[in-house]
C-alpha cells in the first residue's frame, strides 16, 4: 500500500506556481490576483478562505478579502460581483459558499463573469469541461486529477466508482474520469444516496472516489484488494482527543481499508491540500489569460 501524500505534492505545487510567479514579476508582468467574497461567520468558511488568503501570500498573488455580514441583501452582493467583473486588476475571484438561505447561490454563479469563475462553478465552464473544451475545472476534481497524474496512476480502462453526485466533486468527476484524456478514460458508475446495493458496485471499482459526506462509509468488505481509493470525506466529527475538539473524518475507514489498497489518500493530508492549489493554478492561468483572453 501506497500512501498519497497531498500535502507533499501541493507543497511542491506551491514551489512551483511560486517560481512562475517570481518569472512574471522579473519580466516586469502582472501579478495575479484573486479576491474572495465572504459573507457571515461560518466556521468552516471563515477558515478556507483565511486559508486561500494565506496561500496566495505563500505563491506571492495579490489577494483581497471581501466581507459581508449575514444581512447582506442579494442586490448589494451581485453588484460587487459586478463590480470584481469589471475591476481588471482581478483576475479571478471567488464567492465562498454556503450563502445565507435569502441569497440565491445559482444567480451569484451565473452573474461572475465565467473568464474570472477560478472555482470553475459557472455553467459555461461546467459545460467547456463536460465536452472537454479547455476551462477552469473546480478545485477539489482538478486537484484529484493531479494526484492520479503525479502518482502515475493509470485511469484507462480501469472501473472507477464515484460514491456521490454533487455539483461540486461527484458529477465533475464522473465527467473528467470518462473523458478521452489521462487521467481519464475509465469506466465511470456514480453511486449515491438512492443507489441499492452500494457495495456490490465498490466490489467491482479498480477506483473508488468517496465523495459522500458520510463518515467511514467505506468498510474493508467493500474494497477489492489492489483497489485505488481517494477519499474526499471531510466531516468535523466532535472528539475529546483534539484541542478544537472534533476530527476531521473521510468518507473512508482508513485503519481497515488502507491495508488492502495499493494507493489511498489519508484524511487530513490527502485531497484537502489539493484543493487549494488547484485554485491557485486556475488564478495563476486567468492572470496569464491561458484559457480566455
Ligand atoms: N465551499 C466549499 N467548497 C467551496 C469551493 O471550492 N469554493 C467556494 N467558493 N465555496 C466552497
Amino acid at each position: 500500500m501506497e500512501l498519497i501524500d497531498g500535502k507533499a505534492i501541493s507543497a511542491q505545487i506551491k514551489l512551483e506556481i511560486a517560481a512562475e510567479v517570481k518569472q512574471i514579476k522579473a519580466s516586469g508582468g502582472k501579478i495575479p490576483h484573486l479576491a474572495a467574497i465572504l459573507v457571515g461567520h461560518d466556521g468552516g468558511s471563515e477558515t478556507y478562505v483565511a486559508s486561500k488568503v494565506k496561500t496566495c501570500e505563500e505563491v506571492g498573488f495579490k489577494s483581497s478579502l471581501i466581507r459581508y455580514e449575514n444581512n447582506v441583501t442579494e442586490e448589494e452582493l451581485l453588484k460587487k460581483v459586478i463590480e470584481l467583473n469589471n475591476n481588471p486588476d482581478v483576475d479571478g475571484f471567488i464567492v465562498q459558499l454556503p450563502l445565507p438561505k435569502h441569497i440565491s447561490e445559482q444567480k451569484v454563479i451565473e452573474t461572475i463573469d465565467y473568464r474570472k469563475d477560478v472555482d470553475g462553478f459557472h455553467p459555461i465552464n461546467v459545460g467547456r469541461m463536460s465536452i472537454g473544451l479547455p476551462c477552469f475545472v473546480s478545485a477539489t476534481p482538478a486537484g484529484i486529477l493531479e494526484l492520479l497524474k503525479r502518482y502515475n496512476i493509470e485511469t484507462s480502462g480501469k472501473h472507477c466508482v464515484i460514491l456521490g453526485r454533487s455539483n461540486i466533486v461527484g458529477k465533475p468527476m464522473a465527467s473528467l474520469m470518462m473523458q478521452k484524456a489521462y487521467p481519464g478514460d475509465s469506466t465511470v458508475t456514480v453511486c449515491h444516496s438512492r443507489t441499492k446495493n452500494i457495495k456490490e458496485y465498490c466490489l467491482q471499482a479498480d477506483i473508488i472516489i468517496a465523495a459522500l459526506g458520510s463518515p467511514e462509509f467505506v468498510r474493508a468488505d467493500m474494497v477489492k484488494e489492489g483497489a485505488i481509493i481517494i477519499d474526499v470525506g471531510t466531516t468535523r466529527v466532535p472528539s475529546d482527543k483534539t484541542k478544537s475538539g472534533f476530527k476531521l473524518t473521510g468518507d473512508v475507514k482508513f485503519d481497515e481499508v488502507a491495508p488492502k489498497c495499493s494507493y489511498i489518500t489519508p484524511v487530513p493530508g490527502g485531497v484537502g491540500p489539493m484543493t487549494i492549489v488547484s485554485l491557485m493554478k486556475n488564478t495563476l492561468l486567468a492572470g496569464k489569460k491561458a484559457i480566455y483572453k
